[in-house]
């Protein structure tokens, strides 16, 4: 059993040692604005002693959320949420280390909305104030035009965003100029990241992998980490490093056993997107499942093995409704 290796029960545990006194309260497992040491102690609970300088700062900045979008998670806290959905699906026996690989990819797996590999502190601040804002289902009127949010210009979206009131127009001009600026610097730009004003906001959100996979290479995280981490919207298409298992030899018997690297990405992409439709869309749990179905069928119906794999993965994500509502702290 895997279960008294629970990364919320690990951290309750840390909190209420004596020793870390100053923990409790504030490292606990509901927590959002962890200062860097926060973060570190969080990464020390679960046996992560060696986690760059660099990919801390960038998650603490990700653990901050203010003003209008307070009422729910900051993008890490996500990641906490995501990394204890994770734990719960494993279902065959795996060594400390497996097990620990597949948690700190669920933690890492959107550091990238913090920016590029090259993006200074401020220019990161400003990536993390653009993720932090929150966008309904609506259709919002541009011109004669009415666009849904994925369809909106960087440039429109900020402007309206300060005009809700979400941040002052001033900080929505600074945070377009400093996102540019830190496009523009990156050492090794892809189509992917080259990210301007008018670039599409579903072309934004969708660079964030791009730079999971930078900013992580950079700072020299195993490279199968990296690789669970940044295809975490492969079920969307994004695969930076193209590792997808439609891409893995489908002659192979059985691609669980094959690569169990390959079965953890599969728990991270669904642990992932359950949390959003639950948390970010407020869908209802069995919507969301039957969301995930369709796009597994309409994705991977050419690839029988991998499919079957997803949807094992989504029976048991299914299975345990009750579980996931109490750790996403969902009212049920
Ligand atoms: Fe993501
Ligand atoms: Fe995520």
């Amino acid at each position: 059993m895997v279960k008294e290796f629970h990364v919320h029960q690990i951290l309750e545990e840390r909190a209420r040692a004596p020793q870390s006194e100053a923990l409790a309260g504030r490292a606990s497992f509901h927590a959002d604005s962890r200062t860097p040491s926060d973060v570190k102690e969080l990464f020390l609970a679960l046996g992560f002693e060696k986690i760059p300088a660099p990919i801390i700062d960038r998650l603490s900045l990700l653990s901050k959320i203010e003003g209008k979008n307070r009422r729910r998670n900051s993008h890490f806290q996500d990641a906490v949420e995501i990394s204890e959905i994770v734990d719960n699906l494993i279902e065959e026996e795996l060594t400390e280390k497996e097990l620990n690989d597949l948690r700190l990819a669920s933690l890492l797996h959107d550091v990238g909305k913090s920016g590029p590999a090259e993006a200074t502190d401020d220019e990161q601040r400003a990536f993390v104030d653009l993720f932090n804002l929150d966008f309904n289902e609506e259709q919002y009127p541009v011109g004669a035009r009415k666009l849904a949010a994925r369809e909106l210009p960087l440039s429109v979206a900020l402007m309206i965003k300060a005009r809700e009131g979400a941040m002052s127009l001033a900080r929505a001009k600074e945070v377009l100029e400093l996102i540019e600026s830190a496009v523009k610097r990156q050492e090794r730009p892809r189509p992917e990241t080259n990210i301007n004003a008018d670039s599409a906001m579903l072309k934004v959100w969708s660079a964030h992998v791009y730079w999971t996979d930078a900013v992580l290479r950079r700072a020299k995280i195993d490279a199968r980490i990296v690789e669970i981490s940044a295809s975490h919207h492969l079920l969307d298409g994004q695969d930076p490093e193209n590792v997808g298992l439609e891409n893995a030899d489908q002659s192979i018997a059985s691609l669980e056993l094959a690569d169990k690297y390959q079965a953890f990405r599969v728990r991270l992409i669904l642990a992932d997107q359950y949390q959003a439709f639950r948390k970010r869309s407020a869908k209802s749990h069995a919507e969301t499942i039957a969301i995930l179905r369709k796009k597994i069928e309409d994705k991977l119906s050419a690839h029988p093995k991998t499919e079957a794999i997803y949807l094992k993965i989504l029976e048991s994500i299914d299975k345990q409704k009750t579980l996931f509502e109490q750790e996403l702290d969902l009212a049920a």
